[in-house]
């Protein structure tokens, strides 16, 4: 993925961390997920005061991409806080298996982020393919 593209899906990110909605980690994070055609689908973390029922902002964005018909992807750009790279959490790294988001781009701002493969954040995933040794 070209260094532009990049800056732009970090710059989307940047946009949705504006509406997080986290005022109990008060913990703003915002993902931007593009699609293999180019669309871009943003999200924003969303918390409860019930704190499992809180989303993060990757599965937020993926969310609308799969409602919007979406199912292969490039690369999706989160950012969290701007003096951290901000990792996706487990879940979310469970649910960018299943959907094999390939590149994952952590940043602190649109300047500066690092890359990462699925496969170096998520290995040895639980795939569909082992529900077929049973
Ligand atoms: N969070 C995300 O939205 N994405 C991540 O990758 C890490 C954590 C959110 C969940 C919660 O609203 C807040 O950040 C603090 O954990």
């Amino acid at each position: 993925m070209e260094t532009e593209e990049i800056r732009h899906l970090l710059a989307k990110a940047l946009e949705a961390r504006k509406n997080s909605y986290s005022p109990y980690s008060l913990y703003p994070v915002g993902a931007a997920v593009m699609a293999g055609d180019g669309t871009i689908y943003t999200g924003c973390n969303m918390e409860n005061v019930s704190y499992p029922a809180s989303l993060c902002a990757e599965r937020n964005a993926l969310g609308s991409a799969i409602a919007d018909g979406k199912r292969d992807f490039l690369a999706i750009a989160i950012i969290g806080s701007p003096d951290d790279y901000t990792m996706p959490c487990g879940i979310c790294r469970q649910v960018l298996a299943e959907f094999r988001v390939p590149l994952i781009i952590c940043g602190k701002s649109e300047n500066d982020y690092r890359l990462f493969t699925l496969e170096e954040i998520f290995p040895a995933a639980f795939t569909a393919d082992e529900l077929k040794k049973k």
